[in-house]
């Protein structure tokens, strides 16, 4: 993780818990109980390899039937505390406090980690929900905050494994030695694992075709990583919501080397990324530019010609208003190779946030997607025309030029009532809706504002829009400070 990816980083939550795994395998663990609570405990743990003992003078049926399952040893008597001496682990789930209290009182003198079942103030550790595709296990805790949320996490997680991941780490495992041996350097290695986890080598093994496995990852091995050049991705972020990348652009983050992100795009995204990948942040915001264009065409070039993965990552959609075709330019002048992965584009997760259609049946068959600066020069660009016909216009980059933008669009004859909305930093915790007409936008200009991106949508569409937790447009933007204009707005492509 290079420094600058820390130094951008907000500081996380600090964690209350460490998550590690104990090993069992062969070793005593304890459970003190005879009932209901403790023979629950038992059945978790019989998914171990550990070898079980039960202390209990008497026992309910249920634990009965699960020292059967788990293959235990029952103890009928008082434990003593020479009995926990060299355990793994030690639960107790007795009917009382003082009677648990005894047992973590007694495993902690002899050194051992304990955990008192439904009591997490007398815990060493906690037991998380398990997902479990040994030699693949995934653990979900919520530190005692939300359990049901744990069990729902371990749903979700459950779901997304294949039922034969276990098998599929095994086998990796089997390749371990070889490919360590086979005189790859660190990156040549990630890469082979890359394309076994990737290839055909993976999928048969999940689908039992062991043989098959095996043949294409011998050939895998075999194979040269010569002509292992650079790549470049140009990725959608999308507006700012985690879970609005897409499947495909995480896969590609995660298979990054290098990742050179815009400012616009939030850091819990560019985390998405691998945790060893270089971050570079190229910024490009209006008034403040980290990096030209030009040095970003000269960066990608540099950095796929080593050969690495590298993901240009854009807000929004990288076809619209990301500079895509310059950057595609250089690329094909150097020979690099390069995908697109598309992102949500700002103006259509804005419309879904305030549930506008940007096209309405009868009211308006066509979208604009445009720049404000499209309004700067001399002449009205020929949209402007099909604004007059019912189309919605999405103005990207317009807070700046807000007033012109109003102006023009009325200087070519749109109505001054003509619905508007400004839609700021969508699909962000801190998104705002502003609601006016063309007449009122000219104050967006005026309003003095955090930095923040805006997208103002214009149209009879527009009419359609939630009112509820929308702001008028005039009341938003009382305070005139000639000064006061937005940082955050990206350059016009
Ligand atoms: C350089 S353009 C990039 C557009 C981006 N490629 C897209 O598809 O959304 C930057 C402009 O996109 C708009 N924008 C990007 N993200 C936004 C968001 N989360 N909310 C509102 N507008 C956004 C703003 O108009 C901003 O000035």
């Amino acid at each position: 993780m290079s420094a600058s990816f820390l130094s951008e980083h907000e500081a996380k939550p600090a964690l209350d818990v460490f998550p590690a795994f104990f090993k069992v395998s062969g070793k005593r663990v304890i459970v003190v109980g005879g009932g209901d609570e403790a023979a629950a405990k038992l059945r978790l743990l019989s998914e171990t390899s550990a070898e079980l003992e039960v202390y209990a003078s008497s026992i309910s049926p249920a634990m009965e039937q699960a020292i059967q399952l788990a293959g235990a040893t029952l103890f009928a008597r008082d434990y003593q505390f020479e009995d926990f001496a060299d355990a793994a682990l030690v639960f107790t789930a007795q009917e009382s406090e003082a009677e648990d209290a005894l047992v973590v009182e007694a495993a902690r003198m002899v050194g051992v980690p304990v955990n008192a079942v439904d009591r997490p103030d007398m815990c060493d550790f906690i037991t998380p929900a398990i997902v479990n595709r040994s030699p693949v296990v995934v653990a979900v805790s919520t530190n005692g905050t939300a359990p049901v949320l744990a069990r729902r996490i371990k749903g979700m997680i459950e779901k997304l494994l294949h039922p034969r991941t276990g098998a599929l780490a095994r086998f990796a495992d089997a390749f371990r030695r070889p490919v360590a041996a086979s005189n790859r350097d660190g990156r040549q290695r990630r890469l082979f694992w890359e394309r076994f986890f990737d290839g055909p080598a993976a999928q048969k093994a999940l689908d039992g075709d062991m043989a098959a496995a095996c043949a294409s990852a011998r050939d895998l091995l075999a194979s040269s990583d010569e002509g292992d050049h650079g790549h470049v991705a140009l990725v959608g972020a999308g507006p700012g919501a985690e879970d609005l990348l897409t499947l495909r652009a995480h896969k590609v983050l995660q298979d990054a080397d290098v990742v050179m992100h815009d400012a616009l795009v939030p850091m819990e995204i560019v985390r998405m990324s691998r945790r060893d990948a270089e971050i570079i942040s190229v910024g490009k915001r209006k008034g403040c530019h980290s990096k030209s264009q030009d040095e970003i065409n000269a960066l990608l070039v540099e950095k796929a010609k080593q050969g690495l993965k590298v993901v240009r990552l854009k807000s929004g959609d990288p076809m619209i208003f990301g500079r895509a075709g310059e950057e595609i330019a250089t690329l094909r002048s150097h020979d690099i190779s390069y995908e697109i992965v598309p992102g949500v584009t700002s103006a259509l997760a804005g419309a879904a946030e305030a549930e506008i259609p940007l096209t309405l049946r009868g009211t308006a068959s066509s979208v604009i997607f445009t720049t404000g600066h499209d309004l700067n020069g001399k002449h009205l660009p020929d949209w402007a025309q099909l604004a007059l016909s019912g189309a919605t216009i999405s103005v990207y980059m317009g807070r700046t030029v807000a007033r012109q933008t109003a102006e023009r669009l009325l200087q070519a004859g749109l109505a001054a009532e003509t619905p508007v909305a400004v839609l700021e930093n969508v699909a962000r915790p801190d998104q705002r809706r502003l609601v006016g007409t063309l007449s009122d936008l000219q104050h967006l200009q005026d309003e003095k504002t955090s930095p923040s991106a805006a997208l103002i949508i214009i149209g009879e569409a527009v009419a359609a829009i939630r009112l509820d937790q929308s702001i008028p447009l005039v009341e938003a933007a009382p305070i005139l400070e000639p000064n006061s204009i937005s940082q955050t707005e990206g350059l016009a492509a």
